[in-house]
C-alpha cells in the first residue's frame, strides 16, 4: 500500500497508470470503522485501483469543540486499509490542500441544505463540498463512495459532482451496523459500552418507521419525540421524514418520491445521526 503526503506525489503516482485502469476513492476524516471498509471493499469490486484519503477538513466543522475532539487513530486507520487491500492512501497536511486563510467556498445546492444538518451545522455543507471539489479535481476517480449514513452529504455530492460537469459516479453504499443496530460512525469511539447499548434507540425508531408506515408521517414523529424524552441521556434535535429527492420535509407519503427519516441527537455530548430509506 502506497501512502501520500502529497498531491504532487500522489498524481505522480496516477499518471503511470494506463487510461484504462479505473479509479475507486474513498474520502474519509479517518478513525475509520467497519462502515469505510465497506466502501473500501465496494471500491475494490468495481474499480481497479483503490484510493483512500484520510484528512481531517477543518472547513466542515461550524463547532471548534467537534474538530478538537476529533479522534484520531492514524496508526490503526492503515493497519485497517492494508488489510482490506486499499491500494493508496492519500494522508495530507492541511496546507497541501488549502492555502493559508483559506476559506469554504459558497455553494448553491438548492432545497438540499436547508433543513437537517445544513440548518443545524451551519456552513457545514459548503466546508464539506469545497474538500470534495479539491480531492475529485486531484485524483479524478471512475467511482467516489459515499455512505448513505449522512444520506443529505450522498445527494449533495451528487449535485455537486453534476454542477462540477465532473465525469465521477458518485455511488451511495448501504450503512454498516452493530449488532444493536447502531450505525457504524468514528463518533461512537467516544461514547462508552453503555452509552452504545442506549445509542441503539435511534435505529429502533427507525426500525419501528419503517415497520409502521401504515399510521402516517406525524404519528411516527411522535412517536419518536416520546420515546427520546424517556430517555434522560439522550437530546433529540431532530427527527425528520423527508423526501430523498429534494430533501425537503414531507407531511404524508408521497406517491412518486423515495422518502427517509433522519434523526440527529446527542449522547453524553456525542452527536450523532442516522436514517433509513422508506
Ligand atoms: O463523511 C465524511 O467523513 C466527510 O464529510 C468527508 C466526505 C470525508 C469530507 O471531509
Amino acid at each position: 500500500m502506497y501512502i501520500f503526503k502529497s498531491k504532487e506525489e500522489l498524481q505522480k503516482h496516477l499518471a503511470a497508470f494506463s487510461k484504462g485502469e479505473t479509479i475507486g476513492f474513498t474520502p474519509t476524516m479517518g478513525a475509520l470503522h467497519l462502515g469505510h471498509m465497506h466502501l473500501i471493499e465496494q471500491s475494490n469490486l468495481k474499480c481497479d485501483i483503490s484510493i483512500c484519503s484520510i484528512f481531517v477538513n477543518p472547513t466542515q466543522f461550524n463547532n471548534p469543540n467537534d474538530l478538537a475532539k476529533y479522534p484520531n487513530t492514524l496508526t490503526t486507520d492503515l493497519e485497517m486499509l492494508e488489510n482490506v487491500k486499499c491500494d493508496i492512501v492519500y494522508n495530507p497536511p492541511v496546507n497541501d490542500l488549502y492555502v493559508k486563510g483559506e476559506k469554504a467556498k459558497s455553494y448553491d445546492f438548492g432545497s438540499l441544505t436547508t433543513i437537517l444538518e445544513g440548518e443545524f451545522r451551519p456552513g457545514h455543507f459548503n466546508g464539506m463540498a469545497t474538500i470534495i471539489e479539491k480531492l475529485l479535481n486531484i485524483i479524478n476517480p471512475t467511482i467516489a463512495f459515499f455512505g448513505q449514513k449522512d444520506l443529505q452529504q450522498l445527494y449533495i455530492v451528487k449535485n455537486l459532482a453534476k454542477q462540477m460537469k465532473s465525469d465521477t459516479y458518485i455511488e451511495g453504499v448501504e450503512t454498516v451496523r452493530g449488532k444493536s443496530g447502531l450505525a457504524k460512525s468514528s463518533r461512537n469511539k467516544l461514547l462508552s459500552e453503555n452509552a452504545k447499548k442506549e445509542a441503539s434507540l435511534i435505529y429502533n425508531c427507525l426500525n419501528y418507521c419503517e415497520n409502521n408506515k401504515a399510521i402516517g408521517v406525524t404519528k411516527l414523529k411522535s412517536h419518536i419525540q416520546q420515546e427520546f424524552l424517556k430517555n434522560e441521556n439522550f437530546t433529540l434535535e431532530y427527527a425528520e421524514f423527508v423526501a430523498l429527492k429534494t430533501m425537503l420535509p414531507i407531511k404524508d407519503w408521497e406517491a412518486v418520491n423515495q422518502s427517509a427519516v433522519c434523526i440527529s441527537a446527542y449522547h453524553s455530548g456525542v452527536r450523532l445521526i442516522d436514517n433509513i430509506i422508506l
